[in-house]
């Protein structure tokens, strides 16, 4: 019988520390993901502070991991960790960790890219057909790929200002949730109403897949400036109102690109959203009916695979093992892009 593989995979490119051991066939043996609290009370994440926490957990987690895969360090075959893009301190924290296991066990390091990663979380949990269509959208990046094959990444869109993300947690901290705004404004907006405020639509006329954000960032602020202090009410109409648009902005844009590919003579038949913005429950029930009428498949990755996770790592590890060769003198690259 084929002695199953086993990879160790770290992502450290923010705020989140993970860890996973993935066993060749996609079982996960173990998924550790500690979220940084310590950034809340400064509204976002501090740099610093991140690489300083990745430095003190990853030791803990990484041995807590081959406890709960009921494995000792030497049977780790493949060692991969996130190589960028991301904060470069913890970046390097994560990497170099992580390089040095695969010295001292002399096994291959793979470095791997995070949004890679990303981009190819659907394909855990569903058999993906090609062409296909896959919109990121994280807290650093929104972007649209689309992939003729695995490993072939033609970018067709990208935001020319904020990410996504970004916008659900400034907006987040405009009305005075706490940080990440993402999860927050879904919950408010489950009460509010989505009609009330006349939140803009950028670039709605325009003939382009690129992204803008910042014009609804500041059209929320002059906002809450009127209304301030603004109270229960306000918050929850303006987080329904908000999540609305986005979710208008990303429906949107998808048939924009669908009308694109057609000219191309492409055809879609599966869209991916990945990303911390694709646990968002409302937009994936709305995208989900909306690309239903086109017969278009909506695929989402697993809940742990959403945000920052090692998982994805692995899992992106496990495809490159076959074509392509480990390279340790990787360096860290916090503006890395995927080509
Ligand atoms: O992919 P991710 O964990 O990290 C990056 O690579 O940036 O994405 C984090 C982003 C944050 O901006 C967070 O507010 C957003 O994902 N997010 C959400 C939700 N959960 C996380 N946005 C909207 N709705 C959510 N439920
Ligand atoms: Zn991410």
């Amino acid at each position: 019988m084929k002695k199953p593989m086993f990879i160790f995979a770290v992502e450290t490119s923010c705020d989140d520390t993970s860890v996973c051991i993935m066993e060749d066939n996609k079982k996960i043996l173990s998924h550790i993901t500690h979220s940084q609290k310590e950034h809340v009370k400064f509204g976002g994440i501090v740099p610093e502070l991140a690489s300083r926490s990745h430095l003190s957990i990853l030791q803990k987690i990484s041995k807590k991991a081959l406890f709960e895969a009921k494995l000792k360090f030497g049977d780790i075959d493949y060692f991969c960790a996130t190589c960028g893009p991301g904060l470069i301190g913890s970046l390097l924290v994560g990497s170099i960790f992580c390089k040095s296991l695969s010295i001292k066990g002399n096994k291959p390091f793979y470095p791997i890219n995070h949004l890679e990663g990303h981009v190819l979380s659907t394909s855990f949990n569903n058999n993906i057909t090609y062409p296909h269509l896959v919109i990121l959208l994280t807290g650093g990046h929104t972007q649209i790929y689309l992939m003729q094959k695995l490993g072939m990444y033609e970018m067709l869109g990208e935001t020319l200002d904020d990410a996504m993300g970004e916008a659900f947690d400034k907006v987040g901290k405009l009305i005075g949730l706490r940080f990440p705004g993402g999860p927050k404004i879904e919950k408010e907006a489950l009460l509010g109403r989505d009609d009330r405020f006349k939140i803009p639509h950028p670039l709605l006329k325009e003939k382009t897949l690129n992204f803008s954000f910042s014009g609804i960032k500041n059209y929320v602020n002059q906002l809450v400036k009127m209304n301030y202090p603004v109270d229960d009410i306000f918050v929850k109409d303006l987080s329904a109102c908000f999540q609305k648009k986005m979710f208008d902005i990303i429906e949107h844009k998808i048939l924009y690109c669908l009308e694109i590919l057609q000219q191309r003579k492409i055809k879609i038949l599966q869209i991916s959203i990945v990303g911390g913005v694709a646990a968002n429950q409302f937009i994936k029930k709305n995208l989900a009916k909306s690309l239903d009428k086109k017969n278009i498949d909506l695929l989402t990755p697993l809940k742990n695979m959403t945000g920052d996770n090692a998982a994805m790592i692995a899992w992106a590890c496990s495809k490159k093992i076959f074509n392509s060769k480990p390279n340790i003198f990787f360096n860290a690259n916090p503006r890395l892009e995927l080509k």
